[in-house]
């Protein structure tokens, strides 16, 4: 990961304080729907998806071969936006017919063009409401392209709250539970401080890493897009 700048982006933690249930309620009462509206209808209002549909027929191939024949998987899906990238997901599983999903796509907003499957169905919720309702009943959790935290921006550790409380519903469970990422972890994609979080978790051990595009950022940085399965243990 090249120099000082991208090594920062990755190292960045996420203080301990953000387990603290007064600074979890500020955090979660700045999810406004309509702020967060604002930043993503741009693209998620003109049905398009955040990636470019080639990276994620590449990252859903990776989820298709990984996935164990004959199982039939629930899927919570966070930040699915207008379910565009869901939606290509739930194709190249219902095509590729080795494993079965129901899926179950969650966002804080619905966009008007959003497109769904038959085995998919959606659910406005932001994320820490969508896995204290689905959490329990969810093999996989999965988050496409989350959303990028600033300091200044209203979605800040959305993608933090959502693994964390996953993974307390299930690091003490019997069955094989997954959080499965695409994007630049903790970089262009999701909170700053994801990366070490997760990586250095003791209640996650990666099972797949899989780049599905590297790009280069206006720094001439190195960076990839990736796939990458947890499993929680
Ligand atoms: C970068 S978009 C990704 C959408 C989709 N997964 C894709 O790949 O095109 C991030 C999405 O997260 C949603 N979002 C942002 N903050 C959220 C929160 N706190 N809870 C739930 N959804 C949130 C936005 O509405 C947006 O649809």
């Amino acid at each position: 990961m090249g120099n000082d700048y991208m090594c920062m982006r990755y190292k960045a933690t996420i203080p301990p304080s953000y387990n603290a249930p007064d600074v979890r309620a500020a955090v979660i009462a700045d999810w406004t729907e309509k702020s967060i509206r604002a930043t993503h209808i741009g693209i998620q209002g003109h049905g398009l998806s955040t990636l470019p549909i080639v990276m994620l027929e590449t990252a859903a191939e990776y989820f298709c071969n990984w996935l164990q024949c004959g199982h039939q998987y629930t899927v919570l899906e966070v930040f699915s936006g207008n379910c565009v990238a869901s939606s290509l997901f739930v194709d190249a599983v219902n095509r590729y017919e080795t494993a079965s999903v129901k899926w179950i796509a969650t966002d804080i907003c619905d966009y008007p063009s959003r497109v769904m499957r038959p085995n998919m169905t959606f659910d406005k919720l932001h994320a820490a409401d969508a896995v204290a309702k689905y959490g329990p009943h969810t093999d996989i959790l999965l988050m496409i392209s989350p959303p990028i935290s600033t300091l200044l921006s209203q979605q800040k550790f959305a993608d933090y709250y959502a693994c964390y409380d996953f993974i307390e519903i299930w690091r003490a469970g019997l069955a094989p539970k997954y959080l499965v990422f695409v994007g630049e972890i903790g970089g262009a994609d999701g909170s700053w401080g994801m990366y070490d979080y997760l990586f250095r978790n003791e209640h996650l051990r990666l099972v797949l890493r899989a780049v599905i595009d590297t790009r280069v950022d206006l720094l001439n940085n190195e960076y990839y897009e990736e796939l990458i399965v947890f499993e929680i243990v």
